[in-house]
């Protein structure tokens, strides 16, 4: 019994003289930190869910902002991350010195848990590979090609709002774009049409992927930090039940399609094409694909439902917003003959600003990382960042930061009225990224989103019911970003 006391306080005397260790690591390079403590470094908050971990980022951006530094250090649990907030260090990170900073630093294990090796995951050539066979799925002519899609599934829009018209209930509405996101991109990805059933399945492998409590948010760090390890011990990303469930869809549809020689107009057409282009000599697996279907899902079903949720919400929360938008639709609607089409909703200007605003003012990214994968020295300053250093990039820090978006709290459009939209460093605002990896279902994204929001407002008004919390807080047990109550509004048929 007092050798095993004896060895835990060994084992904890031992992590603890580490972590002090590691702590140490920003101070020993002269970089700005911001003082941690064990065992959650800076996050101590954030994992107790008193606030959004994204939140939590953004706090410290803007502390450390305050003091005038153009970067700094944090830990996440011992582990150093530096931070570079200056447009300049950004454009070199993401773009210029790309070369540097080509991974992600995301746990994936191709042989045990094939799911998890998508395109956010992948790095190296494997990524390069599937990234330069994948670009062509998302072009403007394939876009319009699946425009269909988008309405066919707005349909849903309509009869939700219907149904709470008639009862004089207010809405759910990032539930209502969230049904509607998930029609959409289970259509477009996994090129089925969705039942209820159906539905309610993808929901809950969906909210099971993105559910990372304390322990999955741990074997995720432990991946990231030690993947080779993890790959051998066979730690797996996604839960088996939902990896099988999208790797079965997969296999199934494509098996039919084969077997009955149909094809439709889908990203998984444009997957099973590549699969018997053998682009490169090399063989396009159904795991690949399922792996790729299954990140298209993840990275778009929710982050378009919550910018639609939130551009409408503020739409209702500014009549003067509201009314502008309103005469762009009339006008632009009536040259379409009340059609919505694709080209009509790129002649909406204004509407392209108000999505553009709510991606600043709302960003569902709070972050993204990048791994520096060769020694790299700053230029005007004496960092010299260590091949294998992980890099944070502050995406919501940077578009709530006065000295780029002043007044940041205001939702204005015309922050991105064309004649003033070049006043905007790049840099500083990348709700999608930036760079060779930035989103490749931007534009993609984009249409959804202005589709999805003419649909509704083209029908119907909206107005805040008072259960919506204003301003907004996110949601701190929430691992995306949520608004803390929901976002509720009241609707009323427009008669035309
Ligand atoms: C409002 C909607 C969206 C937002 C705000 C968004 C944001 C982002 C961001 C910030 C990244 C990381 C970029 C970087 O590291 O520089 C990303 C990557 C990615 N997104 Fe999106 N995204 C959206 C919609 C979509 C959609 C609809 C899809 C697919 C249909 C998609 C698929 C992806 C993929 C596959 C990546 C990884 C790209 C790579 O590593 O090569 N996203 N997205």
């Amino acid at each position: 019994m007092l050798l095993i006391v004896e060895g835990l306080l060994v084992t904890i005397l031992l992590v603890v003289a580490y972590y002090k260790y590691s702590f140490r690591y920003w101070k020993r390079r002269n970089v700005p930190y911001v003082t941690p403590t064990i065992p959650w470094g800076n996050y101590p908050n954030a994992i107790k869910r008193k606030i959004h971990y994204g939140q939590q980022i953004v706090n410290i951006y803007h502390q450390m902002k305050k003091q005038g530094h153009r970067y700094f250090g944090i830990y996440q649990f011992f582990q150093p991350c530096f931070v570079p907030i200056d447009p300049k260090y950004l454009r070199l990170i993401m773009s210029k010195d790309f070369h540097c900073f080509y991974k992600r630093n995301f746990y994936y294990n191709a042989k045990d848990d094939p799911i998890s090796a998508h395109l956010v995951s992948l790095n190296g050539d494997k990524w390069k590979k599937l990234r330069s066979k994948m670009t062509p799925t998302f072009t403007t002519g394939k876009i319009k090609m699946l425009f269909k899609i988008y309405l066919e599934c707005g349909k849903i829009l309509g009869s939700i709002l219907e149904e709470h018209c008639q009862k004089g209930t207010p809405v759910n509405i990032k539930e209502m774009f969230s049904s509607f996101s998930t029609d959409v991109i289970v259509n477009c990805a996994f090129g089925l049409e969705v039942d209820f059933f159906k539905k309610a399945e993808f929901s809950k492998h969906s909210r099971k992927a993105l559910d990372f409590d304390m322990v999955r948010s741990f074997v995720m760090y432990l991946g990231a930090v030690f993947p080779d390890l993890c790959r051998k011990l066979g730690f797996r990303q996604v839960a088996k039940s939902s990896a099988d469930f999208f790797l079965d869809i997969v296999r199934n549809t494509v098996n039919y399609r084969e077997k009955t020689n149909t094809t439709r107009n889908d990203f998984l057409q444009l997957l099973i094409n590549l699969k018997n282009e053998k682009v490169d000599g090399e063989e396009f697996t159904i795991e690949e694909i399922a792996a790729q279907c299954f990140i298209f899902f993840l990275a778009g079903f929710e982050t378009s439902a919550t910018t639609m949720a939130f551009a409408l919400f503020e739409i209702a929360l500014n009549p003067a917003i509201y009314q502008k938008l309103m005469e762009e639709i009339t006008v632009v609607m009536k040259k379409s003959r009340g059609e919505i089409t694709y080209d009509a909703i790129k002649e909406m200007i204004y509407l392209h600003q108000i999505v553009e605003e709510t991606l600043r003012k709302h960003s569902p990214v709070y972050f993204v990382t990048r791994l520096c994968t060769k020694d790299y020295h700053f230029p005007d300053s004496d960092v010299v960042l260590k091949e294998g250093s992980q890099v944070l990039i502050p995406i919501r820090g940077l578009h709530s930061d006065p000295e780029f978006f002043p007044d940041p709290e205001k939702f204005d459009p015309d922050r991105f009225h064309p004649d003033r939209r070049h006043e905007i460093d790049p840099y500083s605002y990348i709700p999608f990224g930036e760079g060779p990896r930035n989103c490749i279902g931007l534009r993609f994204g984009m249409m959804e989103i202005k589709t999805a929001l003419v649909t509704v407002l083209r029908d119907y008004k909206f107005m805040v019911n008072p259960r919506t919390h204003v301003p907004v807080q996110p949601s701190p047990i929430s691992l995306m970003y949520d608004a803390i109550g929901g976002l509720w509004l009241d609707c009323e048929k427009i008669s035309t």
